[in-house]
């Protein structure tokens, strides 16, 4: 059975990729390569022993978009990563944002229609939720305004899949990720930022290579057991296999409503100096990092109630804080050697 998935060389997409074939499926990927390098299909080769197909395409391009989905009419099903994710870049470049993420999902939706493609799963994020006000926050709580465009576009797309999925020719699971990290153990795929890292774990691993200079910790005065702020962390390669998980409920017509929604999490709350000690720990590297400011738009705290997807997915996040670091490290160490030999 074959599956499409949208932004496949990316980071979450590479791993989900690697799972499906593990588990049988044959995949073909559609990415522009704006985010992502096409060795990634390479390396997913040496890991699974199978290549996935390759499309290289903007899905904000609709003809083409079209003629991809009617070549591969054969799929029987999409997981939809494709998309743009800095968040403060989209603050800079709002239409850059909704064009691209808004865009391809139309697109996408489209050509799915006009070859009665059904089974849609979607990569959304716990930004919906903004500063949730009950912990661990559950699918139902309100959604709040969004703090970026990129979160907006997250919200968008969820009422446009909603309004698509009235319908009747589209079921959709649309999985909200709390914060993913870690690679996947043979440290052939991982993160791959461009630039200076906006996010912790990568700017972490980048500062214990030397090549960043230190760490600022933004905010230390946070209603938290140690001042800094509090996320969800799960191992990406937790989250890929939910997204297999996902595939096989709709494929099994196991869904209860046309549109769902999970939380992907593991249910606990991690401060930003936790993370840092668990890094030092499994490393053996002292981190040099400076207390700073809070960074505009950030919320206090956030972690999941995972229990509805534990219990309706049968699925539940496997991986510790240690392993994450410690896959974390491994993959900054290869794409080290790797930037030496090249
Ligand atoms: P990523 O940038 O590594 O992967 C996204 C991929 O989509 C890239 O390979 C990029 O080249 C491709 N892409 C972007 N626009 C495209 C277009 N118009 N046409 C074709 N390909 C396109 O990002 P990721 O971290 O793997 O995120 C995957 C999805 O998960 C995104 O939708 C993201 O918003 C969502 N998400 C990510 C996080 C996170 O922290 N990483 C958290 C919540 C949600
Ligand atoms: N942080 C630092 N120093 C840094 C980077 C981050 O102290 O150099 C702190 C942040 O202030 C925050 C925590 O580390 O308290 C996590 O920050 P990240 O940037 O790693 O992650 P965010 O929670 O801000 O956001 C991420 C993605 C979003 C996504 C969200 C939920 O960037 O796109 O997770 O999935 F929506």
């Amino acid at each position: 059975m074959k599956i499409l998935v949208t932004g496949g060389t990316g980071y979450i997409g590479s791993h989900t990729v690697v799972e499906l074939q593990e588990e049988g499926f044959e995949v073909v990927i559609i990415d522009n390569l704006s985010n992502s390098l096409k060795e990634v299909v390479d390396r997913i080769e040496e890991i699974t022993g199978k290549r996935p197909l390759f499309e290289e395409l903007d899905l904000v391009d609709a003809r083409a978009t079209r003629d991809c989905i009617k070549k591969h009419h054969d799929i029987v099903g999409v997981i939809h990563f494709a998309a743009l994710k800095a968040v403060g870049e989209s603050v800079e470049k709002p239409l850059q944002y909704y064009h691209n993420n808004i865009g391809s999902l139309v697109n996408l939706l489209k050509a799915l229609d006009e070859f009665d493609i059904r089974n849609f799963v979607f990569s959304s994020s716990c930004t919906v939720y903004g500063q949730p006000k009950t912990l661990p926050v559950s699918e139902q709580a309100p959604l709040q305004q969004a703090e970026s465009p990129y979160g907006n576009t997250k919200k968008i797309s969820e009422d446009i899949l909603r309004d698509t999925v009235n319908t009747g020719k589209l079921n959709t699971i649309s999985l909200r990720y709390f914060n993913p990290i870690g690679a996947h153990s043979t440290a052939k795929i991982g993160e791959l930022p461009l630039g200076v890292p906006d996010n912790l774990v990568p700017y972490i691993t980048q500062t214990a290579i030397g090549k960043r200079e230190s760490l600022r910790v933004f905010g230390t005065d946070y209603n938290t057991h140690d001042g800094t702020a509090i996320r969800d962390y799960i191992h990406v390669v937790d989250l890929a296999k939910a997204h297999v998980v996902a595939v096989n409920r709709m494929l099994n017509n196991a869904t209860k409503e046309p549109f769902e929604v999970f939380n992907l999490g593991t249910g606990n709350g991690f401060t930003v100096l936790e993370v840092i000690q668990a890094f030092e720990k499994v490393s053996g590297k002292k981190l040099i990092y400076e207390f700073t400011e809070r960074r505009k738009g950030d919320i206090e705290k956030v972690w999941a109630d995972t229990s509805f997807a534990n219990e309706e997915l049968g699925w539940k996040a496997r991986l510790g804080l240690e392993e994450m670091m410690n896959s974390a490290w491994d993959w900054e160490l290869a794409l080290s050697k790797h930037n030496k030999e090249q």
